[in-house]
């Protein structure tokens, strides 16, 4: 593998200050980047802003100043708030800085004398909002799909780039590399587009329309059209074409953005590095949108989430776990604050929170922070240390494959292992009868901790520092190597500990709703069923099942039909749309009520039902904490 990773977010539009979709996307590029040092490689992570064309004219021309003090106040705005998510980008580019004029003006050049540029007359349908001309067929209604208006209709002489000499070469590496586009939902869309002939790109606007913009190499009378300026930014950052960045990264690029802008890069970009003889990209990574519970955030809408308003309330950290924890990259999601404070409240304070300082009181107090040498372990020793280590490869396997949420889902396994072994073992009592079991007890929650803390630096990095620092390692965050984090014993050296304030707050949601609310907030009534002899339950039949397949049913918001292996085949069908994306339930094992009398819902017959439990957070299915054969008997 490469030892080299360059990671890229998109150049963010400064017609619109920052919310939590950029927020989103700049994190994840964050976390791959985090990751990839500690792997270790040498990283290169690049954001910047998007500054020229009709939209920005038009946002200074609101405020009243010129393009020029206009974009640099937003792209200010973009600037300042990324340390404030503890973003650790290399370079912030900028598309009005003179290198990257220059480099834009020298790629024109080399594909101009390439002969895949041509000035002709065009009359197009035009949509102000996107910046491009659209076709019949991509309109909705004759309306442009994102913005909802009717494009104008605008006649005017442009220079063109040849995209369609490219398409069959496009084609075939797309098709060669499977992961070059990814996940592989919009890989087929790219695919499908591409089974239309694809027509050329125009590529100039004439300088009586739009005067901001780069002049084209060849013609003063035009500046270049924005995509074709912005998307070079990915390598004029590195110095192109003599750059030590550029031969040193560019090989390794990978590019993160969200679904809405596939197209620029998944089809026009691979054919601009093609004609300008540049190698294509490695991997572009394709996010869903997040939306609102109401549905889409848009600054037209007035509704956009401001991600320094929930850093404010919520804590940096908690905003962005919850961003990771609950998209499933790739897939849309819906943002609600109930959502995340659940996750807080549930996964930080209590599961990760109350862990650490449980474990931090127990050493204090059984051996005043000065952690003694283990004694022999025993099986559940050891089996916390196998599911500890295992995790490190599976983490990075999973982080690898993007499916970060899966990831934090699997610490959090861990996370859970700890607290149940702390509660089997009850230090309490070992530390009334046996010291050396104590000692070997609390060394291994002190190793598994020391990994938990590693492997969540590139997610939540500041708090993971501050549980390095409480465990009193010499080392933090990107010191740690995953080799290192592998090696067991590594964390004994634990001296002082001091009694430090909670990790993650609870949030009270009663202290919330009071603010907001002067009424009372309800209690949740506690569970109270019918008492049910043993007999009766006995009548119940659960089974392990391992999902097979999994299909969405057509026209239903909430049914998902699967194909459960129970020893045979059952086919089920289960409210979870909406809450697992059809293809993370493959192969996830499931408890089922496997003699529940067969309905039909939908139209399709459902012969079991499966075992989930809902709170604020969602639905989560119930499943066995270990691999258990499809089939075995619940009991
Ligand atoms: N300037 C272009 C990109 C040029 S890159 C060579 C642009 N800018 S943008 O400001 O509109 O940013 C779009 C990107 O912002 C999306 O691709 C995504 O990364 C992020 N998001 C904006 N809104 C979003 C959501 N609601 N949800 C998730 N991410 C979204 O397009």
């Amino acid at each position: 593998m490469s030892k080299q990773f360059y990671i890229t977010t998109p150049i963010y539009y400064v017609n619109a200050e920052p919310h939590i979709g950029h927020a989103y996307t700049t994190i994840v590029a964050d976390v791959l980047n985090r990751f990839h040092m500690i792997s270790p490689m040498e990283t290169f992570f690049l954001t910047g802003t998007d500054e020229h064309g009709d939209k920005i004219v038009a946002a200074a021309e609101e405020t009243g100043q010129s393009p020029k003090e206009y974009v640099d106040r937003i792209s200010g705005m973009f600037k300042s708030l990324w340390p404030k998510l503890n973003i650790s980008y290399d370079q912030f580019i900028r598309t009005t800085d003179l290198h990257h004029q220059e480099t834009v003006r020298l790629i024109l050049s080399r594909v101009k004398e390439k002969g895949d540029i041509y000035f002709s007359e065009y009359e197009g349908l035009y949509c102000l909002g996107c910046e491009r001309f659209y076709t019949d067929r991509e309109l909705v209604d004759g309306k442009c799909p994102d913005h909802q208006t009717e494009p104008e209709v605008i006649k005017e002489a442009n220079y063109f780039f040849r995209m369609s000499n490219y398409q069959d070469w496009l084609i075939e590496h797309i098709n060669q590399h499977p992961d070059f586009i990814r996940p592989e939902r919009y890989r087929n869309e790219v695919l499908s587009f591409l089974s239309e002939p694809l027509e050329d790109l125009c590529i100039s606007r004439p300088k009586s329309r739009l005067k901001w913009g780069i002049t084209l190499p060849f013609d003063d009378d035009f500046v270049t059209y924005v995509w074709f300026d912005a998307l070079i930014n990915y390598v004029s950052a590195l110095g192109y074409p003599e750059g030590d960045q550029f031969r040193k990264f560019w090989p390794s690029a990978q590019h993160v953005i969200a679904k809405d802008i596939l197209k620029p890069h998944g089809i026009y970009w691979p054919c601009m590095l093609k004609s300008a003889g540049i190698e294509p990209y490695q991997h572009l990574n394709v996010h869903g949108y997040w939306n609102l519970s109401q549905g889409k955030m848009s600054k037209s809408l007035g509704n956009v989430v401001s991600p320094l308003e929930l850093v404010d309330v919520y804590g940096l950290d908690a905003f962005r776990y919850f961003l990771l924890r609950d998209m499933v990259f790739g897939l849309d999601s819906s943002f609600s604050e109930e959502a995340l404070v659940a996750r807080l409240n549930a996964d930080l304070a209590n599961d990760l929170g109350n862990l650490v300082s449980r474990s931090l009181t127990m050493a204090q107090k059984y051996f005043e922070g000065d952690l003694p040498e283990p004694g022999p372990s025993r099986e559940a020793d050891e089996e916390l240390k196998r599911s500890a280590l295992e995790l490190i490869d599976i983490y990075a396997g999973l982080i690898e494959d993007l499916a970060l949420h899966k990831a934090l889902m699997a610490i959090w396994e861990v996370i859970g292992k700890v607290n149940r072994y702390i509660d089997y073992m009850a230090p309490w009592v070992l530390a009334k009868s046996d010291r050396e079991r104590l000692a070997t007890v609390i060394c291994h929650i002190f190793e598994t901790l020391r990994i938990i803390a590693a492997l969540l630096w590139p997610f939540i990095p500041g708090s993971a520092e501050k549980i390095q620092e409480q465990l009193g390692l010499s080392k933090k965050g990107t010191d740690f190597t995953l080799e290192e984090i592998k090696r067991w014993g590594m964390g004994r050296p634990v001296r002082t500990i001091t009694k430090a304030p909670a990790l993650f707050p609870r949030i009270e949601k009663e202290k919330k709703e009071q603010q907001s609310k002067p009424s009372a907030p309800k209690k949740k009534k506690a569970p109270g069923l019918p008492l049910i002899s043993f007999e009766d339950f006995q009548k119940i039949d659960l089974r392990i099942g391992r999902i097979r397949e999994a299909e969405a049913i057509p026209g239903s918001k909430k049914l998902i039909k699967l194909k459960i292996d129970i020893g045979e085949e059952r086919t089920v069908v289960a409210g979870l749309k909406g809450h697992y994306a059809e293809e993370d339930l493959i192969g996830t094992e499931i408890l089922l009520v496997a003699n529940l009398a067969p309905v039909k819902l939908m139209g399709v017959e459902s012969h079991g039902m499966l075992l989930a439990a809902s709170d604020e957070a969602g639905l989560h299915l119930l499943v066995p904490d270990a691999s258990t054969a499809p089939g075995s008997r619940v009991k």
